[in-house]
């Protein structure tokens, strides 16, 4: 028996993992996260849930690493962001478990945008993009156009700057970029690329519904260009594994680069259901199995809706560094 340990069981991305691996009878699936709420824990058997501190507490990996020891663990999955540059940098201490993840260095150039765009440089189309200060105000941009954080998630911290003087009055804040408006359609593209980085499928989709920075609902596309440049940012970041590449129209009509997301998306379950069951190619990936050179998909639509699962109250994991938000209830 495989065993795997994938992490973030709260979240959609983590929740579509481990769905995809509890599919093969040769896997056993174990789920973490930090909050014994988390959804995705009660799709394991209760022997297989485990607690882990949050990402930015300096003894998370300690606690994986120790966790993956005691298990014998095989392989690795973690889906949330702030894990993984984390995890990569203590890879070789991990043992005998292989973490399924791109490299450090792909990790760290694709969690910032404006390293991202400066390595992608012509490799695909980049939309201009600068540091907020003296470069920014250098720039002769047409206006408007779009700022954000230069390693920021969800959406958070995006405006549209109209004008010069908005933009000099941000001064200079470097943790900021100034980008090139993109006005066309936007769309998200899962890729999984092999071991030495040949890209083996790139699934276009459209994220026609978001939730929380989620795509719940969209559609497969085939659509060559945004294929081949997707694939095009995959081998410029060193991409092995799995990475969601977003692009979106520049106004001649070419697909741009937004940003790449170096792990699996919440809308996983659509790139699977086109024909692509990423989280298992990664496994065998992550085990040095041999994969198809190419695996096509199809076209192919998705809607979400939520699921209450029930449980004794006693099944709930207890956890203290749980955060919850029931302010909405
Ligand atoms: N250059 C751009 N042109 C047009 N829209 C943009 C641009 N950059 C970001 N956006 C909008 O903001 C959203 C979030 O930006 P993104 O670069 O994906 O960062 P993140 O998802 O990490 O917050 C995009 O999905 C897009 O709708
Ligand atoms: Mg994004």
């Amino acid at each position: 028996m495989i065993r795997v340990l994938v992490t973030g069981a709260g979240g959609p991305a983590g929740v579509a993992v481990i769905r995809s691996l509890l599919s093969r009878a040769d896997v056993e699936v174990y789920a973490a996260d930090m909050d014994g709420w988390a959804s995705g824990l009660y799709l394991v058997p209760a022997e297989r849930r485990r607690i882990v501190p949050r990402a930015l507490d300096p003894e998370f990996v300690n606690a994986v690493i120790s966790l993956c020891g005691a298990d014998s663990t095989n392989v690795l999955f973690s889906t949330v962001d702030s894990e993984l540059p984390a995890l990569a940098a203590r890879r070789l201490e991990l043992g005998a478990t292989v973490l399924a993840a791109p490299s450090l260095e792909t990790l760290e150039v694709t969690l910032d945008k404006f390293a991202l765009s400066e390595r992608v440089g012509s490799a695909a189309r980049v939309p201009t993009t600068r540091l907020v200060g003296e470069a920014s105000r250098a720039e002769k941009w047409d206006f408007p156009i779009i700022v954000k954080p230069r390693r920021g998630a969800g959406s958070r911290g995006v405006r549209v700057v109209h004008d010069r003087a908005g933009l000099d009055a941000l001064g200079d804040d470097t943790s900021l970029i100034a980008q090139e408006l993109l006005p066309g359609d936007e769309y998200s593209v899962d890729v999984l690329a092999n071991a030495v980085g040949d890209v083996i499928a790139a699934v276009p989709r459209t994220r026609t519904r978001v939730d929380s920075g989620v795509s719940i609902a969209g559609r497969t596309v085939k659509n060559e260009e945004l294929e081949a440049t997707a694939s095009a940012v995959a081998r410029a970041v060193g991409l092995t594994g799995v990475a969601n590449v977003q692009l979106r129209y520049d106004s001649n009509g070419a697909a741009a680069l937004l940003e790449v997301n170096p792990r699996f998306p919440g809308a996983m379950p659509l790139t699977i259901a086109a024909g692509v069951d990423m989280p298992s190619l990664a496994l065998d990936l992550a085990l040095g199995l041999p994969l198809p050179a190419h695996i096509d998909f199809r076209e192919v639509a998705n809607v979400r809706f939520l699921e209450d699962v029930f449980l004794d109250p006693s099944e709930i994991l207890f956890s203290e560094n749980a955060a919850h938000d029931e302010s909405d209830g």
